[in-house]
């Protein structure tokens, strides 16, 4: 980080995990971490006032995503997950870099997942635009996984509306699936990743329409594994207290009512209260110094 304000660094146990996402979709991983680490205070930021991340350029995600994750070290946050595809594809490298704490974002422990299958000889990434862009999922799976491997990946943007309006089965959405995926089913792929936040709520119709023949694979419980090992390497684990009654605090950029309705959709518990915030980009944009 370069000149400007210091910024406060929690480095022991008791604080949250901070989670952000270019709006609520991250709550579908939110709810794996929840799962994982029931004990655990969590400081969910979703970027709703500037959604969607996966149509903008490079620089603009990179600058969003290290001014949510910046605001996030200094409320507290003893790690920071990047719980969307798009800020981890293309802003990872540098927020791995920038941040004073322990960072996660989506590619890695999804990649992981993916070389630990066995027989995975041809595999489709789904993602935003940013994602697919990035490259960042093809070049990894191209170093882990056998150099034989079949590794396509399409963006499939008009997924990201139809989550967020309830559309995860039926009609509009089975004739969408098959819009993007007719040609990749023709290929009959061993795998498809779903390298989105909101592509898993269309997991079962993607599932049917796809035939038995393709695992539908799903990245949030593997982010959750990870986000785990490396707090308990680091000792930030808050196993001392052992309880399961972690807090959750919802953080938005953007309140407008549906944030309630999508929360509820996304992350399968009701948020009872939603902080409505700005990113002030010169307390929390890349100038900002940690200490
Ligand atoms: N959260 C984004 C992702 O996982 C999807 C929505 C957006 O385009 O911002 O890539």
């Amino acid at each position: 980080m370069k000149s400007g304000k210091r910024l406060f660094v929690n480095k022991d146990s008791s604080g949250p995990i901070g989670v952000f996402d270019s709006g609520i979709g991250g709550l579908s991983v939110l709810r794996a971490l929840r799962e994982r680490l029931p004990a655990e205070d969590f400081l969910y930021l979703g970027d709703t006032a500037r959604l969607p991340y996966g149509t903008r350029g490079d620089e603009t995600i990179v600058r969003y995503s290290l001014e949510c994750a910046t605001y996030l070290v200094n409320r507290g946050a003893k790690a920071v997950v990047a719980a969307c595809n798009t800020a981890s594809s293309i802003a990872g490298d540098v927020l791995q870099r920038e941040l004073p704490v322990p960072f996660v974002g989506m590619v890695e422990p999804s990649v992981s997942m993916v070389e630990r299958l066995p027989s995975v000889k041809s595999l489709w990434i789904l993602g935003t635009e940013g994602t697919v862009r990035s490259g960042a999922y093809e070049k990894l799976l191209r170093d882990r996984l056998p150099f034989n491997t079949r590794i396509e990946a399409k963006a499939c943007p008009l997924f990201v509306p139809l989550a967020e309006e309830g559309l995860s089965s039926g009609g509009i959405c089975e004739s969408i699936v098959s819009y993007y995926l007719s040609s990749v089913k023709e290929e009959c792929p061993d795998a498809l990743l779903l390298a989105c936040t909101h592509y898993p709520m269309l997991a079962s119709t993607i599932s049917k329409y796809m035939g038995s023949a393709t695992q539908v694979l799903d990245g949030s419980v593997a982010v959750a594994g990870e986000v785990a090992d490396i707090l308990e390497d680091r000792g930030l684990l808050r196993m001392a207290l052992a309880k399961n009654n972690g807090s959750l605090t919802c953080l938005v950029t953007d309140a407008a009512p549906r944030v309630h309705v999508l929360a509820q959709r996304f992350l399968c518990e009701s948020v009872l209260t939603v902080e409505n915030i700005s990113l002030d980009s010169k307390k929390n944009g890349p100038s900002a110094e940690f200490s």
